[in-house]
């Protein structure tokens, strides 16, 4: 999406991870690792983006995305104000405009969007004043890019070598923006091989994720990779799918020990959460010593703070 980029060719908008140029993909992977600190110690603060107001407007449940953001924006120095608006979706688009012009009315410098429905981020961003910055934290089952970012991250801190690695997306792939920011961000890596594994129903449209290997058997998915990435079962996102129960769901596709013995000895686990334990990933392996689960987290306001000053750099020299 061209629209992301300012006239100068600074990065104005985060909505998708599409198309966005690996150079600028990889500055703010550097800048993240930068910002990543051991747990205990204290994270870096700076008053980078000082006098600049961030604003999340999150539609849909969130924990960690809601809180990442937040820390980021404070530890660079900006303000932040939180709305969870409860909005219906008859009246969603005209009141989702309504609140940001309202925020915008207010210097708000940058706008973190979460919302359900396909295209809102894009909307605002087409609708803000020039000055204004719009991040997706999650639209749809379209696109989660920080989530993508962290995510490469996280598999970076362990294997430095995307041209050398096999990673599976695993679960509920129909519905997830989390496997689809992945997708992108790996293919742009040069990620070697790509795998999505998935009961038939939770596989997306065969037009989708075009390059990536298809696996019904989670067996045949894990042979051998380096990164297993597990994924929620998206229930909220399903109308009319006949999804097996839970019990059924973990026999044919739960992460257990055993099975991760397939995946390559030093294979690291990623969940982005919620999880559902003892659905589509066992909580042996959601705590042992693969899982990666945590730094996931960790890594996320080091993303945040990144993508952040990106984008509002230009406004903290201003
Ligand atoms: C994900 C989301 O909301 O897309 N969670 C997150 O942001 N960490 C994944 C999910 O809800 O399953």
């Amino acid at each position: 999406m061209s629209t992301q980029f300012r006239a100068d060719g600074s990065l104005r908008h985060l909505i998708t991870l599409e198309s966005l140029p690996r150079p600028l993909i990889e500055r703010l992977l550097e800048r993240a690792q930068g910002l990543v600190r051991p747990l205990g110690e204290r994270p870096p603060v700076s008053r980078a983006l000082a006098g600049c107001t961030v604003a999340n407007l999150f539609t849909e449940p969130s924990t960690r995305t809601r809180v990442s953001f937040e820390l980021a924006a404070k530890r660079l120095g900006a303000d932040v104000v939180n709305l969870e608006v409860q909005l219906s979706s008859r009246v969603k688009g005209e009141s989702m405009l309504d609140t940001v012009y309202t925020l915008q009315s207010l210097h708000v410098d940058a706008l973190v969007i979460r919302d359900a429905e396909t295209g809102v981020p894009a909307t605002v961003a087409a609708n803000v004043a020039p000055h204004v910055s719009v991040l997706s934290a999650g639209e749809a089952h379209v696109a989660h890019p920080t989530q993508g970012l962290l995510d490469a991250l996280t598999v970076r801190q362990y294997k430095p070598r995307f041209d050398r690695l096999s990673i599976a997306i695993v679960g509920d792939i129909r519905h997830s923006r989390v496997a689809r920011s992945a997708f992108h961000v790996f293919g742009t890596l040069g990620v070697a091989d790509l795998r999505i594994v998935a009961p038939p129903v939770l596989m997306p449209e065969p037009t989708e994720f075009s390059g990536c290997t298809r696996h019904t058997s989670l067996e045949s998915g894990l042979d051998g990779v380096d990164v297993v990435m597990m994924l929620r079962i998206q229930k909220e996102r399903m109308a009319q799918i006949d999804l097996p129960d839970g019990d059924r769901y973990y026999a044919s596709y739960g992460l257990t020990p055993e099975r991760l013995a397939l995946a390559r000895p030093d294979a690291i686990v990623m969940h982005p959460q919620p999880m559902n334990r003892g659905i589509e990933i066992a909580s042996e392996v959601a705590d042992g010593p693969r899982s990666v689960i945590r730094d996931q987290v960790r890594n996320g306001v080091a993303v945040r703070m990144a993508v952040l000053n990106e984008v509002l750099a230009w406004r903290a020299g201003a």
